[in-house]
This record gives C-alpha cells, sequence and structure tokens, in this order.
C-alpha cells in the first residue's frame, strides 16, 4: 500500500507527538511534510527528512491526502483557506477560531467551491456524538466549566492581580458565553467551540472557566439535560509535558481521527 500523504500546520507540542507516531508507521506508512510561517522558531525541530513548507503552492506540490492543523487560531486564519481552495480535506484543532461568523461561513463558502472539507477534531473531550444527537431539543440545557491548576493560567492570573505560584483557592476567570470564552482564551477554550458547534450553537452553550490550584490535569465538566435525559461527563486530562496549556490527549484524538478518516468503517 502507498504511503498516505499528511501536511501538518505548526510544529509545536502537539503536531511533534502526531508526527513522532504518523513517521513510525507502518504498512500503510506515512509521508509528512510541516507548512509553517517563514522564519518559524519551530523549523529547528522538525525532523530532517520531513520537508518544510512555506504556502498553498507548496502544499498544492506535495499533493496531501489530508491536512491536519495544530497550530493556533491564526492558521486558521491564514493557511486552511488555502488549503480548503486546493480541495483539500483539513482538519483542525483549533475549533475556537470558528466563534468568528465570518471566517466560519467563508471557510464553508471556499469548502464548498474547492471540493474540500473542513473536519473538526473532538481533541481534548468526548461526548461530541450525545451533543450532536440533542441538538435539536427543544428543552436543551448545555454547560461546560473548564478547570485547570495555575500553570495553564499564568498570564491571565498576572493580569488579574494574582500571583500564580500563591494561588490558595479557586478563581473564576470568566462565566459567560461559548463565542465571547472561545474569543478571549483562544489556545484554551477551542473545546467549548467544539460543543457549541455540536449543539446549540456559540450564543446558547454557557461556559465558566476556573482556575484551581488544587487541580492536577485539565478538567471538563460538560451537562446536558433535554426532554431525552441528561449527561453528565468529567474528563481529567494530563497536560501536555511540552505545553501545559494543551492536553497530552489532543494528539492522540487527532491520530484516531486520522485513523477514521483513512478507514473503510467509520464510526459517527
Ligand atoms: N481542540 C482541542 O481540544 C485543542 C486542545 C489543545 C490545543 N488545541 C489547539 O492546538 C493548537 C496547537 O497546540 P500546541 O500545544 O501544539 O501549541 P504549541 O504552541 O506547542 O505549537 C504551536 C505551533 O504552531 C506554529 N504556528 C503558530 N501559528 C502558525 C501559523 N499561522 N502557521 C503555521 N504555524 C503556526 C508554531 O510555530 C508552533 O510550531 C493550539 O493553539 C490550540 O488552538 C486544540
Amino acid at each position: 500500500m502507498s504511503a498516505r500523504r499528511v501536511v501538518l500546520i505548526g510544529y509545536g507540542a502537539i503536531a511533534a507527538d502526531i508526527a513522532a507516531v504518523l513517521l513510525a508507521a507502518r504498512d500503510p506508512g506515512y509521508a509528512l511534510a510541516v507548512l509553517l510561517r517563514p522564519g518559524s522558531s519551530s523549523a529547528g525541530r522538525v525532523p530532517e527528512d520531513v520537508p518544510i513548507l512555506s504556502g498553498p503552492d507548496a502544499v498544492a506540490a506535495f499533493a496531501p491526502d489530508l491536512v491536519i492543523e495544530a497550530a493556533g487560531h491564526g492558521a486558521v486564519r491564514e493557511s486552511v483557506p488555502g488549503c480548503l481552495a486546493l480541495g483539500l480535506p483539513v482538519l483542525i484543532s483549533s475549533i475556537g477560531a470558528l466563534h468568528d461568523e465570518a471566517l466560519y461561513a467563508d471557510l464553508v463558502a471556499t469548502a464548498r467551491r474547492g471540493g474540500g472539507r473542513l473536519l473538526l477534531a473532538s481533541g481534548a473531550l468526548g461526548g461530541l456524538d450525545y451533543v450532536r444527537a440533542v441538538r435539536h431539543a427543544s428543552q436543551l440545557d448545555l454547560r461546560y466549566e473548564s478547570r485547570k491548576p495555575p500553570a495553564a493560567w499564568s498570564s491571565e492570573l498576572r493580569a488579574l492581580g494574582h500571583d500564580p505560584a500563591a494561588l490558595s483557592r479557586p478563581v473564576t476567570l470568566f462565566s459567560g458565553t461559548a463565542r465571547e470564552a472561545a474569543a478571549r482564551y483562544p489556545q484554551n477554550l477551542n473545546v467549548a467551540a467544539a460543543l457549541a458547534l455540536a449543539g446549540p450553537g456559540f450564543e446558547a452553550t454557557g461556559v465558566d472557566v476556573v482556575c484551581d490550584p488544587a487541580a492536577t490535569g485539565n478538567t471538563h465538566l460538560v451537562r446536558v439535560s433535554s426532554e431525552f435525559g441528561t449527561m453528565s461527563l468529567e474528563i481529567a486530562n494530563q497536560p501536555s509535558p511540552t505545553n501545559p496549556k494543551s492536553s497530552w490527549i489532543v494528539a492522540q484524538a487527532i491520530l484516531a481521527a486520522v485513523d477514521q478518516h483513512f478507514s473503510p468503517v467509520v464510526m459517527m
């Protein structure tokens, strides 16, 4: 079987974990390339035999079967439209970028025109299948709480006058809609955006962001109730060893999505 061709956008904590697994895979193997901004400090971490691409022309020449974004909201704006316009499937992890209605509409239109597909990774969260199933319920109530240790919120805590190392009790940093949360915390609230898009939308998805010195990992709490029943889901993720803002599981979730993308059997 010939190698599956994958372009990774970005080469940080998540992309490096993904690359390590795909480069070790055999039968089929994977041919990888990495799309980075010119002069990116991440270039030095990319394995020597993996080509570094700098724009849509180079992506087109590499002819990938799949593009994976693990780079941030900026990359969804800068690089994803060009890949969709080439007719490629693009799996994005920075779903929070889609809180911008104009960007989302533009990406959908570009995908339709070019034959590309925007694939949304479940990332750090589970249970999106249930949320999708109840999305049209007439009595739907969906609330999400993110609870992370101070290391994930150092700069935000300092901005509020707290010393992250001396925090003795939980601090609620935010309470509001998924749209505001995704806009305010681009690196931390992709999960809220995923819930909003699976469920009743950005305005109807309630979000609380709590920084808790007693938290040992990144905890996601999702509560759903509707005429169909209730769901209460708690996930406690270990932070990535190389980026405390990201959960370690995210790369594994994306690898599972890659598997589904190429599989003749798909779980919906
Ligand atoms: N869906 C989820 O559950 C979830 C969870 C965690 C992180 N994420 C998303 O994944 C992203 C990456 O996470 P990470 O921990 O690997 O971050 P990281 O900071 O370790 O790495 C980011 C990488 O992207 C590169 N980059 C930044 N902007 C770019 C651009 N415009 N074009 C190309 N490359 C660019 C950086 O140089 C770096 O290599 C986060 O920014 C976040 O949006 C999603």
